[in-house]
């Protein structure tokens, strides 16, 4: 079968840090595609998944706290937006209720609450890293109707209830994550999200690029891709950081720009990113391996059975847990320089690690 406009090898995005990617940790044999543990310059850590700290009360209590916030800014938000419709009644109605069904119905929300952790590092305004946190996770919403549709993953749980296209139907389903798309780009470069144009044009720019064919959009066409060939390690990776990881940097870097931050202070963010973003999709695809649905709210095992580009079905379970130690640890180790100040960023990473869900 043709790999459509994908068969060159996965180059190795500019946004994203080259030491990121894992053949620094582990050697794989270009002849045989066997892959050992060392043989880079770092070696893979044999950590314990069990070696990684839990995250602490006080992170749930705020993550609570956030998704709730988010809750309602996005509910007012999708109001607003669906109240300014140019027609009224049964047309706009099963979009509109899609959007809202897409957006509102459940989630983790840990995208909003990495963006507005890393705002409060530097005092940026509360209102500002709100809306656009809102921003980032319409992005999310409408990348998860979108995965979910039959012609991607084909799939029909998600957050615990059936997915937008068999809630409603798929023209629908593309359509609600087309209008939560242009949503998110409304609401970041709105007056009301910052005072300074400034720093709206440069989220803005941030959040295309982070969304678009440099980031999310094309991580998800290699996603597709690698379900007809092989990937190496580092194809895998550098395929994750850009459907998942982007979106993620993006949280991080808004807060420095909303923070007005140090270039130094940005890259410490970007390189947290970098880890915690690669350390999610591994800890996302080992509960596709090993989690449970119903806690989940959404299907397991289906990687395996679609063929898609894993680290846990290159390194297998135990490395797959070794490295996302490993993955854990340097996202701490890039919060250093803020001290004390980033604890809640810490105990992020840590929960990406333990969660179930
Ligand atoms: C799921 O993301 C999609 C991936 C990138 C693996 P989340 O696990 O953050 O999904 P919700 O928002 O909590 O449902
Ligand atoms: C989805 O990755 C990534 C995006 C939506 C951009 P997955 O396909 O692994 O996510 P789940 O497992 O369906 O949540
Ligand atoms: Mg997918
Ligand atoms: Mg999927
Ligand atoms: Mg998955």
């Amino acid at each position: 079968m043709q790999t459509t406009g994908v068969k060159h090898r996965v180059a190795t995005p500019d946004c994203l840090p080259r030491a990121a990617l894992p053949h620094h940790r582990v050697r794989c044999d270009p002849s045989t595609g066997v892959l050992t543990p060392g043989g880079g310059r770092i070696n893979l850590r044999r950590q314990k998944a069990s070696a990684i700290p839990s995250p602490t009360m006080t992170f749930r209590t705020e993550i609570d706290h956030v998704a709730a916030r988010v809750n309602e800014r996005l509910a007012t938000l999708l109001d607003q937006e669906i109240g300014q419709s140019p027609t009224s009644g049964e047309v706009i109605a099963p979009l509109s209720e899609a959007m809202r069904y897409a957006a509102l119905g459940g989630g983790k929300r840990l995208r909003p609450f990495l963006l507005i952790q890393a705002a409060s590092l530097f005092g940026a305004p509360e209102d500002s890293a709100l809306d656009a946190a809102c921003a980032l996770e319409c992005i999310h919403c409408y990348s998860l109707v979108h995965d979910d549709l039959p012609a991607m993953d084909d799939d029909a749980l998600r957050r615990g209830r059936p997915t937008v296209h068999i809630a409603f139907d798929e023209a629908t389903a593309i359509l609600a994550g087309d209008s939560l798309q242009t949503i998110a780009f409304e609401t970041v470069s709105a007056p009301s999200c910052h005072d300074d144009p400034a720093i709206r044009a440069e989220l803005t720019y941030l959040l295309a690029k982070a969304s678009g064919w440099q980031g999310m959009a094309l991580g998800q066409a290699l996603d597709l891709a690698a379900e007809q060939r092989p990937f190496t390690p580092e194809e895998t990776t550098a395929m994750q950081m850009l459907k998942t990881g982007a979106l993620f940097r993006f949280a991080c870097e808004a807060g420095a720009v909303l923070g007005r931050a140090s270039a130094k202070d940005r890259e410490a963010l970007i390189r947290y990113a970098s880890a915690f973003g690669q350390a999610f999709q591994l800890a996302d695809d080992l509960l596709d391996a090993e989690g449970d649905a119903a806690a989940m709210g959404k299907a397991a095992s289906k990687d395996a059975e679609r063929g898609k580009a894993t680290l846990v079905g290159l390194l297998g379970v135990d490395g797959a847990k070794a490295h996302l130690a490993g993955l854990v640890a340097d996202a701490e180790g890039a919060l250093a320089p803020f001290g004390g100040d980033a604890a809640m960023l810490i105990d992020a990473a840590r929960f990406v690690a333990e969660r179930r869900s």
